[in-house]
């Protein structure tokens, strides 16, 4: 039997979660990568005030996490090309994009496919594994 991953979503983007992605990524799978909102003793007095409504902020810790990924051990499983197909966000906003089965749905599915097209493996965005 042959499947099809067209994405995979990976809850929590600390070590084990931002190291999953880079080698999904590095497949060509594209991923989104959630964590939690930061709880204020994480954040500045002025993250702080501004964390209700500023999306930067409130996706600071998966992008931190893609950032040391990028960086750190997971640099090596992280090609640049992969890092652009790891869309990352936070669960009070974007769980909603893990369940969205990449080309069927209006919402981010088209930045998805646009960007495995440019994807150099002949496995193109999506990886065939048999089972
Ligand atoms: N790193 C390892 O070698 C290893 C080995 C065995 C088991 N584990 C377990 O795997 C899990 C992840 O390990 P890690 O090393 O990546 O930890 P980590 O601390 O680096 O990352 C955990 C991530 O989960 C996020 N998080 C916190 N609360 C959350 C919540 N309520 N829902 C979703 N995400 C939340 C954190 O913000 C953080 O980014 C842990 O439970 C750990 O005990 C890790």
């Amino acid at each position: 039997m042959s499947r099809t991953i067209r994405k995979a979503a990976v809850l929590g983007s600390g070590v084990m979660g931002s190291a999953i992605a880079a080698h999904l990524a590095g497949c060509g799978i594209p991923v989104v990568m959630l964590d939690i909102v930061p709880f204020p003793n994480m954040l500045s007095e002025a993250e702080q005030k501004k964390v209700a409504t500023d999306k930067k902020i409130r996706n600071k810790l998966a992008s931190s996490s893609l950032e040391a990924a990028a960086e750190g051990q997971a640099a090596r499983l992280l090609h640049k090309k992969a890092a652009d197909i790891i869309e990352i966000g936070n669960f009070d906003d974007d769980f909603d994009k893990s369940k969205t089965p990449t080309g069927s749905s209006k919402s981010s599915s088209n930045a998805w496919t646009s960007r495995s097209r440019s994807w150099p493996r002949s496995t193109s965005s999506a990886a065939r594994i048999r089972s």
